[in-house]
């Protein structure tokens, strides 16, 4: 199976080096379009495939695209696609917020997977729900899991609806994992620690609690109940968490994240 990238930026590297990380695709069976001359010659030096300036070029060859340019250039792919594409190509888009209708208006194609990846599959621990147009068969849906498994987890979703919700809650994920900790971080030089130690104390908690969950079955309400005893430090600290609805705080964020996505889908 031959493999094209279109966009070999941040996301089109992390797919082309996780690809070949997990011997799923040779560099001999992979293309990458980028249209950054400057990009394109430092893609060359990585030894991660052939890398191409022009569509057609590379578009005949491949039996599953990956859509990876930022989405508002979409439309701008499109044109240069469209006379080139063959019905019977797989295509995979991560484009934020470009729905598979607009793929297949604007390519003339009907097999289409959308996929909401996160930063972390840049070290092979993403998250990713995908889904797909109805034309797609269950063996190229396999292909188009197992190359997303690559980066990390990934999980099938029925409605492009989830694609919103996934938007929300992994895709910008990780930046609300940071805010708290950066939140901890500041606390403990409140208190004193200097800005390395800070580090080391939260990202180790951060990573030892997550961790332990991952490990057994008990719920987040019943660790932290393991945590925290009557009258002490941690049951102080939750306190002032619920006084200053934090907890709603969370959940008004995430929802804000999701209409944004819906918003963002519209345009
Ligand atoms: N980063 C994330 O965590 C994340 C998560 C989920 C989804 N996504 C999605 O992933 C996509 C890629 O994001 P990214 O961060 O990898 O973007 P990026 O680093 O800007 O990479 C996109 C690359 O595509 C090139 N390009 C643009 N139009 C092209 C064309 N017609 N033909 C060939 N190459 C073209 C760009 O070149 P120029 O720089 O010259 O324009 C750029 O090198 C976006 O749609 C984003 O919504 C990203």
């Amino acid at each position: 199976m031959k493999i094209l990238i279109i966009g070999g930026g941040n996301m089109g590297l992390t797919y082309a080096q996780s690809f070949l990380r997990s011997h799923i695709c040779t560099p001999e069976n992979m293309m990458i379009l980028e249209k950054s001359e400057e990009k394109a010659a430092q893609l060359a030096q990585k030894n991660i495939g052939t890398v191409y300036g022009h569509a057609e070029e590379c578009l005949d060859g491949a039996d599953l695209i990956i859509l990876a340019v930022k989405p508002q250039d979409a439309p701008t792919l499109f044109s240069s696609l469209k006379p080139l594409v063959d019905p019977q190509q797989v295509f995979l888009s991560i484009m934020a917020g470009v729905k598979i209708q607009s793929i297949q208006e604007g390519l003339e194609v009907s097999k289409i997977a959308r996929a909401m990846p996160n930063l972390p599959a840049q070290i092979g621990r993403g998250m990713t729900v995908f889904t797909s147009s109805d034309q797609i068969t269950r063996i190229e849906l396999v292909m188009v899991q197992n190359l997303l498994s690559t980066t990390g987890k990934a999980i099938y979703a029925e409605s492009e609806d989830a694609i919103d919700a996934a938007t929300a809650i992994s895709g910008s994920g990780p930046a609300y994992v940071w805010y708290f900790m950066n939140a901890l971080m500041q606390s403990a030089q409140d208190m004193g620690f200097n800005y390395s130690e800070s580090e080391l104390l939260v990202s180790q908690t951060i990573l030892g609690a997550m961790e332990l969950y991952a490990a057994s079955d008990f719920s987040c309400e019943e660790w932290i109940q393991k945590v925290a005893s009557r009258g002490g430090t941690t049951e102080a600290a939750l306190a002032a968490f619920e006084q200053n609805k934090l907890f709603g705080s969370i959940i008004g964020g995430a929802q804000a994240a999701l209409e944004r996505a819906v918003e963002l889908g519209k345009t």
